[in-house]
């Protein structure tokens, strides 16, 4: 792998075998995207690939594919980058002022997170620059190219090399022209506990975005956007999928102009958005990344579920054995005291689990979600021993101990309140509008960062504290700062997420051996940008089964399952009223970073058995779980939405675990085979075939290629059910609604 420059063509040649990009420095020195995509052929030259923008006299040669296109310059599609210079005009003329192709990554910079490598071998990186000369505003693009796979992480520095102030009105992290719109745009959007249901739409003339002004990436819609052709399916034809990392405003969006072809552009939504840089000073985009595979959908996810999860994810816990948890908020909301704990971290220990974690409502005077928030100081009432007291006691049964904090946010009811009310943000003299009764602490102060990070910080010295999960429930409203004059309050939101950073930073390097698991009323701040510094996010608040075959399929598009928290709780299901068996809720939830969230204390004795055979199954498989590869087998999105299949299956092929579920019965079912994907065609399997916990159905051996061609029989089961299942007429007794079916392969030799 490598980045080749020819110095007679000027032209850049990224390829590593699995994926080329081709950029040039065009006649009039701007620099231009002739390919990005398939794998091309080194040493030659693709300028003929570029396609002429026509209609403008003095502009010829101006090809369609540009990297870094601005407004006024008769192009008319979106810009990636907009700067107002001191004349108030947003004209630039940036042009190939030189570049520099580097062994490995360099930092981002700037606090932000991103992709890394550990090794130079790992990536190449070209950083070009490019100038404008009136104004002085130099830019630098960076485009680093992953050796393991076809992914390129490209982001930007905007620098003001003059000598007066400009303004950055938009600074795109990724802009791609592709020189057609046969595609289907894929997007994760939805809600509330009904986060990241896949949307697809054919592009279309015009614009086509998705994107955030809600302070945080959103339940809305993910910072994600896929592309994929008609054709393409979960295993087969041409996808790209395009990640940011980041946590804020994001804008994913896709412009289909009237000659067909299609812009692509990633960043800090503009919206919402502008940065005033003084002369000297340089902004620094977050990162985006970009995967491209002609192996389906499901080639975009296998490059984006390693790259995330051993090359965003940081810290000891990236490869640590993530702990089975139980969690108390369902179990018992705000009402518990430390004996209830005690006996709910007593009661999961004997199931097997392994990390006990006290949810909300331990601190100041959080008897509700009306006070408190804010005063991190253990309410003694409920905790009488302290938090180490309990710690210990939840150790001393042999169990990590893991704590809930939201950091970000106030009570107006709390003693932080009443002290600081400014630091709450808000507009001096406007109502603020209120969420789950909070208001959003104003982390562009960085006085409200520094106390953010001693306050939290001595909560997690004071008790030895294993895992952290970090809240964040409410949306920013009626942006304001004090910490910023009249024309830059338009750097507020993205202020907010450096601060967010910083603050993570400062915690994650102080506690380096706490698992952090971030949150966001479930699942509305799950973004790249965050996995950096915690490896796992909560899913959905959402934790009834059914929907969850919706929402973790959806997330599994760009994320890792070892990131997704998947429980199991109690049924009638807290959310939607639905009442699934516990088996059938357990082979949802192992398909994630595996715990319960119910009382354990208020189990049967029979369920109890349940779960401790659910406990053990999961452990068992921990490795393929957390690290395997993740493949998606039927859509829960597709046909009548009443079925959904998925696999895992490690790297050599060996192991593999596969999830089927069907929601609802339906009489005499039709004859069905479910056709596997990542095994090894040439090696036999012994298949065990599990509808519950109890005891597995059956064993029988099967080739690779068999599996993979024709698939595993569903209907009539195989293996077929035992004699007592079976009606006198031989028909098989069907379990009900909601039937799950786990199929555990091994490899037991060569066909
Ligand atoms: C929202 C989270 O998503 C829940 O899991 C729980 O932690 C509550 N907040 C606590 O207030």
């Amino acid at each position: 792998m490598t980045i080749d420059w020819d110095p007679a063509t000027r032209e850049w040649h990224l390829h590593n075998g699995a994926t080329s990009w081709v950029l040039a420095v065009l006649e009039n020195g701007w620099l231009g995207h002739l390919h990005a995509g398939a794998p091309l052929a080194t040493g030659r030259s693709y300028r003929h690939l570029y396609l002429g923008f026509p209609g403008y006299d003095n502009r010829v040669g101006e090809p369609v594919g540009l990297a870094l296109p601005g407004p006024g310059v008769g192009d008319f599609r979106v810009p990636a980058l907009v700067v107002e210079t001191p004349d108030g005009a947003t004209v630039l003329d940036p042009r190939y002022a030189g570049h520099r192709i580097l062994a490995g990554k360099p930092a981002i910079g700037g606090g932000l997170p991103a992709t890394y490598v550990e090794a130079d071998e790992e990536a190449d990186t070209l950083e070009i620059d490019l100038v404008d000369e009136p104004s002085g505003v130099r830019v630098t693009l960076a485009y680093t190219l992953f050796a393991r796979w076809p992914v390129v992480a490209r982001s930007m520095r905007v620098i003001n090399g003059g000598t007066s102030g400009v303004t950055v009105r938009c600074a795109m992290s990724a802009s791609l022209d592709l020189p057609d719109a046969a595609w289907t745009l894929i997007q994760l959007s939805g809600a509330w506990s009904r986060e990241r249901d896949v949307v697809e739409r054919p592009l279309v003339p015009g614009r086509q975005s998705i994107g955030s002004i809600r302070g945080g990436s959103g339940a809305e819609h993910n910072p994600f956007l896929g592309l994929r052709r008609v054709s393409t399916t979960e295993s087969h034809g041409e996808a790209w999928g395009a990640a940011l990392v980041y946590s804020g405003n994001h804008l994913c969006e896709v412009e289909v102009e009237p000659f067909g072809t299609a812009r692509l552009r990633l960043g800090i939504n503009p919206e919402s958005f502008s940065w005033r840089l003084e002369p000297g000073e340089t902004f620094r985009t977050p990162e985006a990344v970009l995967a491209w595979s002609e192996a389906g959908l499901g080639g975009v996810s296998a490059a984006l579920h390693e790259l995330f999860r051993t090359r965003l994810a940081r810290g000891p816990w990236r490869d640590a054995d993530r702990p089975v948890l139980l969690n108390n908020w369902e179990g018992t909301y705000f009402d518990f005291d430390h004996d209830r704990l005690v006996a709910m971290a007593g009661a999961a220990k004997d199931l097997g689990v392994e990390l006990f974690v006290l949810d909300d409502g331990w601190f100041g005077a959080r008897t509700d979600d009306t006070r408190g928030l804010g005063d991190w100081t253990v309410n003694l009432q409920k905790l009488p021993k302290g938090l180490d007291g309990l710690a210990a006691d939840v150790h001393g049964l042999g169990l990590k101990f893991g704590l809930w904090i939201e950091p970000e946010m106030v009570n107006p009811d709390s003693d932080l309140f009443r002290a600081h009310p400014d630091w709450a943000i808000g507009v001096p003299g406007r109502k603020r509008t209120m969420w789950r009764n909070q208001l959003v602490l104003d982390l562009a102060q960085p006085a409200v960062v520094d106390h953010l990070a001693t306050v939290i910080g001595d909560v997690l010295a004071s008790a030895p504290i294993d895992y952290v999960k970090w809240d964040w429930n409410r949306y920013l409203t009626e942006p304001w700062t004090p910490a910023l004059p009249a024309d830059r309050q338009g750097e507020l939101f993205h202020r907010y997420v450096l601060g967010l950073y910083e603050l993570y930073a400062r915690l994650t390097e102080r506690f380096p051996s706490i698992l952090f698991e971030s949150c966001a009323s479930g699942g509305a701040r799950f973004d790249a940008g965050l996995l950096a510094w915690a490896p796992q996010a909560w899913t959905s608040d959402d934790t009834d089964a059914v929907e969850r075959l919706a929402i973790q399929w959806g997330t599994s598009i760009p994320y890792p399952l070892s990131s997704m928290g998947a429980h199991v709780s109690a049924v009638p299901n807290h959310q939607t009223g639905r009442i699934t068996p516990i088996g059938f809720r357990a082979a949802v939830a192992m398909f994630g970073a595996f715990g319960y969230e119910l009382d354990p204390t208020a189990l049967t004795d029979e369920e109890r058995a349940e779960v401790r055979r659910q406990v053990a199954f999961y452990v068992e498989r921990r490795d393929l779980f957390q690290r395997g590869r993740f493949l998606r087998l039927r859509s829960p999105f597709e046909g009548k939405r009443n079925e959904a299949a998925w696999m895992v299956a490690d790297a050599a092929a060996s192991r593999a675990v596969v999830g089927f579920y069907r929601v609802l019965h339906r009489p005499w079912p039709r004859r069905d085979r479910l056709v596997l994907r990542g095994l090894d065609p040439a090696a036999s399997y012994e298949v065990t075939a599990w509808t519950s916990f109890d005891a597995p159905e059956g064993t029988f051996v099967r080739g690779g290629d068999e599996l993979m061609r024709l698939g595993v029989r569903l209907e009539p089961p195989d293996p077929a059910p035992p004699e007592d299942l079976r009606n006198p007429d031989g028909t098989w007794i069907v379990r009900g609604d909601f039937q799950f079916r786990l199929f555990d392969l091994r490899r037991i030799g060569e066909r």
